[in-house]
């Protein structure tokens, strides 16, 4: 695989990065997951904006403009050939030379950037969104800045393990008795028609599927309310799903152990997923 960094193509075994890069000694870091189906990255603009929205809130500077970045995207994509994946870009605050826990001088230490691609034939039609996947509740004990997309992910990966452990798939994560999001995706549930989701908040991610989802939903006259709701809720809806960049619409037809609805994937899921993945292509 042919990686990208800091302005080199690379053979993945070559690409380096300092010890003492920020992103490794404190996740001072943000990053982007954009799929790619077809060969062709699906909103790079939605994940473009948001990265320059990440740098800003955390007071870094991008280390290319919008324009570069999309051809570095698109010459990786080529390059490894892919045609159904993932690109992962991860920008950090760059290597100091040091531990300090004060940011460095931006005049003096340059940002890291990172690029790979994920090779993921068959993501599209994944045979796991005909099933539908289970998830369990757990705490979200997450910092208050979940609007930036840090590189922070113990928590979010420990949460998988507890599922894991669980039996289940995922994980989702409930404050203050409503489900804010899933470990790496956004919560919703359906019921009577209706599409719920949390709102946009510094509580959950703005996720660019959860944009386009809803803008597809709406223009096809489904109702949609941005509000939060409970597991309880949630267990008695008609369905549950997420979606993220790495899994479009997955119907999630387990919580807690109770079962969603009929316990299968239900239509308005299914038919999201369909016009999610038609639009994208
Ligand atoms: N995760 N919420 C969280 C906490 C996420 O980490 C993600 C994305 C989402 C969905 O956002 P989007 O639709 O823009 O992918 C919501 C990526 C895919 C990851 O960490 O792999």
């Amino acid at each position: 695989r042919t990686v990208y960094v800091n302005g080199e193509y690379l053979p993945e075994e070559e690409a380096k990065v300092s010890i003492f890069d920020r992103g490794f000694l404190m996740a001072d870091g943000v990053y982007e997951v954009t799929s790619v189906l077809d060969g062709k990255l699906v909103d790079f603009e939605g994940h473009a904006k948001r990265l320059e929205r990440s740098l800003g809130e955390l007071e870094m500077k991008a280390p290319c403009t919008t324009g570069e970045l999309l051809e570095i995207h698109r010459e990786l994509v080529a390059r490894n050939g892919i045609e159904e994946g993932m690109i992962y870009l991860q920008i950090t605050r760059g290597s100091p030379g040091d531990r300090d826990f004060v940011f460095p001088d931006p005049e003096t230490t340059a940002p890291t950037i990172v690029l790979f691609t994920q090779n993921k034939p068959g993501l599209a039609d994944n045979p796991v969104a005909k099933q539908g996947i289970s998830v369990i509740s757990i705490e979200d004990i997450r910092w208050g800045r979940r609007d930036i997309k840090t590189v922070q992910l113990l928590y979010p990966s420990m949460g998988k393990m507890m599922a894991k452990k669980a039996g289940a798939d995922d994980a989702w994560l409930v404050e203050d008795g409503k489900v804010t999001e899933g470990t790496s995706n956004n919560a919703y549930i359906v019921k009577g028609g209706k599409i719920i989701t949390r709102a946009l908040s510094n509580d959950i991610l703005h996720g660019i599927t959860r944009a386009a989802v809803l803008r597809f939903a709406r223009e096809a006259q489904m109702e949609v309310e941005e509000r939060s709701f409970s597991i309880e809720e949630a267990q008695g809806a008609d369905e549950a799903f997420f979606t993220s960049a790495s899994a479009f619409v997955m119907p999630v037809v387990k919580i807690d152990g109770a079962e969603v609805g009929t316990g299968k994937p239900g239509p308005v899921a299914a038919r999201l997923r369909e016009i999610y993945l038609d639009e994208s292509r």
